[in-house]
């Protein structure tokens, strides 16, 4: 991965909600590549010891006054935006909670990179702009036709930074992220929700705590009955944002990308995987499909190999489960 070039003075970079899960596996790589970060997070869900030596500014994106107060006194050249909520299945009973947190939350943020001059973003979006696909794998051309307020959370500011371009020039790179799994491979640092909705996390769970996982729905028209997904190793995901931030530096224009593995596993791939890695049975039972899940997702990330020059190099199964398993054993698995 670049250095911030030689030369140059270090990029100062605001990441917000850069104390959870994808956001630390990010500073970690943003500061390993040489840029100076500082964290703005209201910690509902995230750790401040995931991001050791990292300057921590606690508050709330909805907040627009404190805000405005992180620009005012600080200096930035780019900001990484990953605070929000991000429970797909949650945001259709709670919709007004995901268009506060995540639509006027992320206005905020433009808003005071506008006033400010600050004119680059990378955009933590998601595959769940798409809803059902018509097509397998998914292009960022297909329709964005979003299934849940979360999506479409997701798809309104992607549309407003287009806008934030086309009126003030503020260059964004959006990355639809599928299923972000893994944890870094120094296990350092992992995934850690309360509560948890992941799939890889929950089995683990199930194998250390011998809690029956439940199966949402064994009647999709796949192989085996069980839902498809495609699953990349944040610690891949990491290294695309330091990447994106190095294309906004040398480009100027804006970017939409998938960043998938580009292959699908089934629930029970996923579960007979990790049981493989782990040595031990993963309890399960069957459940109902969730509403609005989708049968098959799964990523043509070769817009971002192209224009990023990313290749995941660490989301293998194999790699993905043995990166968590490995951390969920050294912080405790319940
Ligand atoms: N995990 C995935 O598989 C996945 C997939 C697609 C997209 N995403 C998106 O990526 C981003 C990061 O996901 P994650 O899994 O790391 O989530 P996370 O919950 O671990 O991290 C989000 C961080 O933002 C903070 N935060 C949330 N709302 C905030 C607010 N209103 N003000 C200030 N801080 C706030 C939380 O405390 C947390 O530290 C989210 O925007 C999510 O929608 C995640």
């Amino acid at each position: 991965m670049s250095k911030v070039k030689a030369g140059n003075r270090p990029e100062k970079v605001l990441v917000t909600g850069g104390a959870g899960y994808i956001g630390a596996h990010t500073v970690k790589a943003l500061s390993e590549a040489g840029y100076h970060v500082t964290v703005f997070d209201d910690l509902s869900r995230g750790h401040p010891e995931h991001i050791p030596g990292i300057p921590l500014i606690i508050g709330l994106m909805e907040d627009d006054k404190a805000l405005m107060d992180v620009f005012e006194s600080h200096e930035f050249d780019a900001v990484i935006h990953f605070a929000g909520e991000s429970q797909a299945g949650e945001s259709v009973t709670k919709p007004d909670k995901y268009f506060r947190r995540n639509i006027i939350g992320g206005l905020n943020l433009c808003s005071a990179m506008v006033r400010k001059g600050v004119n680059k973003l990378v955009f933590s979006s998601s595959a769940a702009v798409y809803g059902d696909p018509e097509e397998i794998p998914i292009t960022e051309e297909a329709p964005v036709r979003p299934k849940s307020p979360y999506g479409e959370s997701k798809a309104f500011l992607e549309k407003a930074l287009a806008w934030y371009d086309h009126a003030y020039g503020l260059k964004s790179v959006s990355l639809r992220y599928f299923n972000a799994a893994g944890a870094d491979p120094g296990s350092t640092i992992g995934e850690d929700h309360e509560p948890e909705t992941h799939l890889i996390p929950l089995v683990l769970r199930a194998i250390a705590t011998h809690t029956p996982l439940t199966v949402y729905g064994d009647d999709y028209p796949t192989p085996d009955g069980t839902a498809i997904r495609d699953y990349v190793h944040v610690t891949d995901l990491a290294e695309a944002h330091v990447r994106a931030l190095d294309f906004l530096r040398n480009n100027n224009r804006s970017l939409v990308l998938n960043l998938g593995s580009g292959k699908g596993y089934s629930v029970l791939e996923i579960i007979r995987e990790a049981e493989r890695v782990t040595g031990k049975k993963a309890p399960y039972t069957v459940g109902k499909r969730r509403e609005g899940d989708p049968a098959v997702l799964v990523a043509s990330s070769d817009k971002a190999a192209q224009v990023l020059g990313w290749k995941p190099r660490l989301s293998s199964l194999e790699d993905i489960i043995s990166t968590a398993w490995a951390w969920h054993a050294k912080n405790g698995l319940s």
